[in-house]
């Protein structure tokens, strides 16, 4: 493979760099955001079989998902002993359930008598019993009991113990891996943890959580969260205050990757706007769903002036970092502005995707249907929980019905509209997949990177190179 530089700024249409942005923040940025990690990784095509066939999914459902670590719940979704949820995901269904001890384990939702589903909802149980003929098992997985037991003299209660996944904890996630062997999560994980420390998503909880079906494949509705540069035909609105092109793509390895987007500058799109700094502030409180809550916290929504001398940037960065010391009660004053305003976009093979930084995290996860045209997309928002107070459970997930847009769920602001525009596109990806002509997808090298990485990451498990040995 050809080395190649992807020529960083080489165009004046990038405006400043990610890199020379972080020099001139008003407070030192960590290295996590200055250490540039670009990787040139081909430039071939992508078969577009891999997004529509049955074939490729099932081979992704045998070799890929029983190998990784999934993220599989929060921690405050199951904060009392007892609690449940059920997660499903390729195939498979699980009891991600809080023992006595405070330890999580993932026992598979599947009755060893004939089959059904054990629970189909969440809640909280000491025991599992089977709704059809009452096998019961306990909520460590051990069997407990069944009527007309005489009857099942060659069921041992070894036999009867329920299958389960392993279990591990990251940042107030828990994930689960179906087989036994390979990294560990943190191994899995790196470098990610030691970015997050800063941001520390153990101290907050989820205060949104919206989900929909979508119909394309959970590839092709990822790869529309790990790119910023659609923003100028997709999301016009957001121009004015982000930093679409100025974007930086780095990977790590295998399994981690960042989108890091700058906010409170102008496009380079827009060329010389002619406007006052004032103007992106204006138009980032109004479109910027993501902190517009800081800021009415913060007191008036629109209140915030750009001083003489100072950038949109430098002004909102000291309001965000005065509006969430107060709201926390944690001290943020040596938050980057790049920490409190930017979209620090982290993905974490496969489908996984926690935004950093100080403000309302969001957090993505894509999940892939019954069939490849159709996935479920989960829109969490975590906020941090007052210094000293306990973390509140997190609220029920809103799942959307296949005729509601984003819009309709309410409690997402104005981000609903930028998702709905998302959205908007993604059916008709897939469809042009079926329809193409060439069967190929077109990447590219710099701005692309990060599906790149994804795909190549895929190959690996798909070849037997990565995953148990088969
Ligand atoms: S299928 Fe569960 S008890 Fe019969
Ligand atoms: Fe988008």
């Amino acid at each position: 493979m050809a080395e190649r530089d992807p020529g960083l700024n080489e165009e004046k249409d990038r405006g400043i760099s990610w890199t020379d942005l972080m020099a001139i923040d008003s407070r030192p940025a960590p290295a996590s955001l200055t250490e540039e990690s670009y990787e040139y990784r081909g430039s071939d095509p992508l078969p577009v079989t891999r997004y529509i066939s049955s074939e490729f999914a099932q081979l992704e459902r045998e070799r890929m998902w029983p190998h990784v670590w999934q993220f599989a719940a929060r921690e405050e979704d199951i904060p009392d002993a007892g609690d449940y949820t059920v997660f499903e995901n390729a195939g498979r269904s699980w009891l991600v359930t809080r023992q006595e001890d405070g330890s999580v384990r993932a026992l598979h939702n599947v009755c060893l008598h004939r089959g059904r589903k054990l629970r189909t909802e969440d809640g909280n149980a000491d025991t599992f019993t089977c709704p059809f003929h009452g096998f019961s098992w306990n909520s460590d997985g051990s069997f407990r009991t069944m009527p007309c037991s005489w009857d099942f003299k060659h069921l041992s209660q070894e036999k009867l113990q329920l299958p389960e996944a392993e279990v591990a904890h990251w940042g107030g996630y828990i994930f689960l891996r179906e087989e036994k062997g390979g990294p560990s999560l943190e191994e899995f994980l790196a470098p990610l943890p030691e970015h997050f420390k800063r941001w520390r998503h153990e101290e907050c909880t989820t205060v949104i959580w919206v989900a929909k079906e979508v119909q394309a494949n959970w590839k092709v509705t990822a790869e529309a969260f790990m790119e910023a540069w659609h923003t100028v035909v997709t999301h016009p609105q957001l121009l004015p205050f982000t930093g679409d092109s100025n974007a930086a793509y780095w990977t790590w390895g295998d399994n981690i990757n960042v989108n890091l987007v700058p906010f409170g500058i102008v496009s380079p799109h827009l060329g010389n706007t002619g406007k006052p700094e004032q103007w992106i502030v204006d138009e980032f409180v109004k479109f910027n769903g993501r902190s517009a809550d800081n800021y009415e916290n913060a007191g008036d929504p629109f209140a915030v002036q750009v001083p003489e001398g100072k950038t949109a940037r430098e002004a909102l960065g000291d309001a965000m970092r005065k509006g969430y010391t107060e709201q926390t009660g944690y001290d943020h004053d040596d938050a980057t502005d790049a920490e409190l305003l930017d979209g620090l976009v982290y993905n974490v093979f496969p489908n996984f995707s926690p935004w950093g930084g100080f403000m309302p995290n969001v957090v993505y996860r894509w999940r892939p249907g019954k069939t490849p045209d159709t996935c479920l997309m989960e829109v969490r928002i975590l906020a941090r929980v007052k210094k000293g107070e306990p973390i509140p459970r997190s609220v029920p997930m809103h799942l959307l019905g296949p005729d509601e847009l984003w819009t309709a769920a309410e409690e997402l602001g104005v981000l609903g509209s930028v998702f709905e525009q998302d959205m908007a596109n993604l059916p008709f990806v897939q469809e042009g997949l079926h329809a193409s002509k060439t069967g190929e997808v077109q990447l590219g090298d710099y701005q692309e990177i990060r599906i790149r990485q994804f795909h190549q990451t895929l190959d690996k498990y798909i070849s037997g190179e990565l995953g148990a040995e088969r």
